[in-house]
């Protein structure tokens, strides 16, 4: 049975004594987590420790790092490595979300050495894929989302993808206010999953999490969960606020 997942990601947000309130308010409020659902924050670098003491003993709760490098370790100054996030007891790393591959020029073959390094190291990547405004114009986001997840996930074997979590994040739904519809969202989960099955079978395609970021807020949360190719969703700007965040969690399936 594939988790329902409900990810925050705080993006370049926060103090640390913000951040500290926000998990406490969010973790206070959050008592009862179903068997499959999950929750993770992927909060900045710099306060991934105390994140990660926060959450000490939660078994359904993660913390992620929102990024890393695909080196293990060398003269890369300012890069953070999975073994320095794993040391940190990090489990989790969200790759190719796409203000990476916009401002910071992440290309598929760069994600791919990413996702590489990551799952060999054990952590789970929360791999984000999705089309800019004009590709969803013309018609062609079932092309470039297929293409995006061949040039960077399907080198992978079936036990490895099935560790893979996807966020199907629009670009023009981010922090824009304008949400795909549940049919749009349904409507791109579907192909994903679809193009999964071609790749590795029906079965292994059932086991993965695919997610929808893009302006969810607890007014729409149930909505687009409830859809049955979207299993949770990627938080950015509604995540910051805890009684929606907390309402987000209470709309997972
Ligand atoms: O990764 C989450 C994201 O990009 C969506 O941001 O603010 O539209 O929820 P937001």
């Amino acid at each position: 049975m594939r988790k329902q997942i409900a990810a925050a990601n705080w993006k370049m947000n926060l103090t640390l004594q913000q951040g500290e309130a926000l998990l406490d308010g969010i973790l206070g409020k959050v008592s009862s987590l179903g068997k499959d659902q999950q929750v993770v924050f992927a909060v900045p670098f710099p306060y991934l420790s105390q994140a990660q003491q926060k959450i000490a003993g939660k078994e359904q709760v993660f913390i992620a790092a929102q990024n890393c490098y695909n080196k293990k370790s060398g003269a890369f100054t300012g890069e953070v490595s999975v073994e320095m996030l794993q040391s940190l007891g990090i489990q989790w790393v969200v790759l190719g979300h796409s203000e990476r591959r916009e401002y910071f020029g992440e290309s598929d073959q760069f994600l791919a050495e990413k996702v590489n390094i990551v799952l060999e190291n054990g952590l789970t990547p929360l791999f984000c894929c999705g089309e800019a405004l004009q590709i969803r114009e013309a018609n062609t986001q079932n092309e470039f989302v297929g293409n995006q997840l061949k040039a960077s996930l399907f080198h992978l074997s079936a036990e490895q993808i099935q560790k893979v979590v996807i966020a199907y994040e629009p670009i023009w739904a981010i922090g824009t206010g304008k949400t795909a519809s549940s049919a749009q969202a349904q409507e791109m989960h579907a192909f994903i999953r679809a193009e999964l099955a071609a790749k590795y079978g029906a079965e292994v395609a059932s086991n993965i999490s695919i997610l929808y970021g893009g302006s969810v807020k607890a007014a729409n949360a149930v909505e687009i969960f409830g859809q049955p190719d979207v299993d949770g969703g990627l938080v950015g700007g509604a995540s910051l606020i805890a009684d929606e965040f907390v309402s987000i969690i209470n709309g997972l399936k």
